[in-house]
């Protein structure tokens, strides 16, 4: 491994060094427990042995369930624009990678950055030679599940091989799971040599900021929750079955230039819930409890889904999605927000009901009644850019300097320049948001215009004259 002179390198440093030191003194400890603890203590070994076999066979299961031959971990998404209009999605349109990255390939890799840890995994910001950057995930040997192994079981080697297994599902599942709002699994090395074990080469993202989150505009926040509930209409009935995420937090997820995905794989769940009536079929949660039926082939159909459905509602929905919507989606958001609450739609249905209202949001419909005579108090200066431009700000705003906000055309950008005393122009450039929405920026004044084939300004006539210098 080389470093680079970034902050970071002295932290890699000090994270290596005390790897190697836990590696070193893990050995020794290893070396003097071997006798001691499995001297007469054959029980404790016989049920980490079995617990090691129990997850042996979740994972060969995982590989089993279908019979279609090895899929390459590598997927690249063709056109993120046809995901956007819900084209790629339902039918998963991915093609192979044969480039996957292998253990050679992070033989010369530079740590730069430290992305997050939990009980079970470290990530790390890796760049390779190529440049390309990835995310590194390998087992966490300061994590309480390797402590509470040792605590158990004290035997490092075993235990690290049990705590392996989860990273192992993960990769297994990242292998049979593809969908746009998934990490992509770009590669794998197992060589022991390297971090020490099993190590995923990962689409590289940044840890999900709920307080940003619900800093952004609300395009931002709709963008997150439809991702979302595209994840889960894929899961619902993915190449596996019905998935559950047993651990659904905020945490699980990372953010790939705006889009959500899940990273964090290793509580997924396969297993539809056995049952024998509706009792048997109860879905518990701090504020609400559910009840599902149980089918004639005695199972709790839908339970995952639901399980999954009402957690996005819980921890994403409520705090993401009703707060500043557009007045005219209202009732839609409305209507999502109590039938996903009271679990009263599929996910079926739900992801229609995003889709209506994405649909809506992308096409104006719901500006159909502005006035139309609002951009006749506008003069347009089409091919022209603002200079020396006197900004106020506005929230939430696309920059924090100044009010740049999404429109659907110049009636709406008018609309919101009249509406505020301070506005006296805006202007509109080629640059649009994920939805296809133009960008307009919002100002109180500009010193001078200049020549821009990609702009128009639009000058606010009344304020016009007293504003502009
Ligand atoms: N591809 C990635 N890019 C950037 N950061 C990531 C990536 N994958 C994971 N992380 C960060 O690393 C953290 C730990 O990863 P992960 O959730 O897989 O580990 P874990 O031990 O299972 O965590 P937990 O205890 O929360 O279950 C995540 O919370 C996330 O912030
Ligand atoms: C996606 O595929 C189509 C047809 O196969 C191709 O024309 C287009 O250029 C591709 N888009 C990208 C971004 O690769
Ligand atoms: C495979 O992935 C690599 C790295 O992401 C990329 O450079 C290459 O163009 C991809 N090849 C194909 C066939 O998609
Ligand atoms: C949910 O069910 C549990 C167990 O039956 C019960 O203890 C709890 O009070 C219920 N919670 C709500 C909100 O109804
Ligand atoms: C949603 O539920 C609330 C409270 O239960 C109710 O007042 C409101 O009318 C409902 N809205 C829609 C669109 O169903
Ligand atoms: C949900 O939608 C998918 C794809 O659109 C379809 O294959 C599936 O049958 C639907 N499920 C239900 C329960 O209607």
């Amino acid at each position: 491994m080389t470093f680079s002179n970034t902050p970071f390198g002295l932290f890699i440093v000090l994270a290596l060094v005390f790897l190697t030191l836990t590696v070193v003194l893990k050995k020794w400890h290893f070396g003097l427990r071997e006798e001691e603890a499995f001297g007469d203590d054959a029980p404790e070994r016989n049920r980490l042995l079995q617990q090691l076999q129990e997850r042996y066979q979740e994972l060969d299961k995982l590989y089993v369930t279908s019979s279609d031959e090895f899929i390459s971990p590598h997927v690249s998404i063709n056109d993120s624009i046809d995901y956007i209009n819900g084209e790629i999605g339902a039918d998963n349109t991915v093609t192979i990678n044969e480039t996957d990255i292998g253990c050679e390939e992070l033989a010369g890799m530079k740590a730069v950055d430290f992305l997050g840890s939990g009980y079970t995994k470290t990530v790390l910001k890796v760049a390779l030679p190529q440049g390309l950057f990835v995310a590194l995930k390998s087992v966490n040997h300061q994590g309480t599940d390797m402590r509470m192994c040792m605590d158990d079981f004290k035997d490092s080697q075993r235990c690290l091989e049990f705590v392996s297994f989860k990273l192992r599902k993960e990769i297994a599942l990242l292998q049979r799971l593809q969908h746009p709002n998934i990490v992509q699994l770009k590669g794998q090395c197992q060589d022991s040599a390297l971090v020490g074990g099993i190590t995923a080469v990962l689409e590289q993202g940044t840890p999900l900021q709920m307080i940003q989150l619900l800093q952004s505009p609300w395009e931002e926040r709709f963008r997150v929750c439809l991702g979302l509930v595209r994840l889960l209409q894929y899961l619902s009935q993915s190449p596996l079955g019905s998935v559950a995420l047993l651990d659904f937090q905020p945490r699980q997820f990372v953010m790939v230039s705006g889009e959500l995905k899940l990273t964090d794989l290793d509580d997924a769940s396969i297993k539809e819930t056995a049952c024998r009536e509706d009792s048997d079929c109860g879905l518990q949660f701090p504020l609400r409890n559910f009840t599902l039926r149980c089918s004639p082939s005695r199972i709790c159909k839908g339970l995952n889904e639901m399980r999954n459905l009402y957690n996005a509602y819980r921890y994403f929905f409520t705090y993401l999605l009703p707060h500043q919507a557009p007045s005219q989606l209202k009732p839609l958001i409305h209507h999502i927000m109590n039938s996903t609450r009271d679990l009263k739609q599929s996910i079926n249905e739900t992801l229609i009901a995003f889709e209506e209202v994405l649909h809506m949001y992308q096409s104006g419909l719901h500006l159909e009644n502005l006035p139309p005579s609002i951009t006749r108090d506008y003069t347009v200066l089409k091919g022209m850019r603002s200079v020396g431009n006197m900004e106020y700000r506005c929230w939430p705003s696309y920059k924090q300097q100044g009010c740049l906000l999404s429109v659907h055309s110049a009636k709406e950008a008018a609309l919101i320049c009249s509406s505020n005393p301070q506005c006296t122009s805006f202007s509109l450039s080629n640059d649009r948001t994920w939805t296809g929405r133009l960008l307009a920026s919002f100002r109180s004044g500009f010193s001078h215009l200049v020549p821009d084939i990609n702009s128009a300004v639009y000058m606010r006539k009344v304020k016009a004259l007293g504003a502009v210098p």
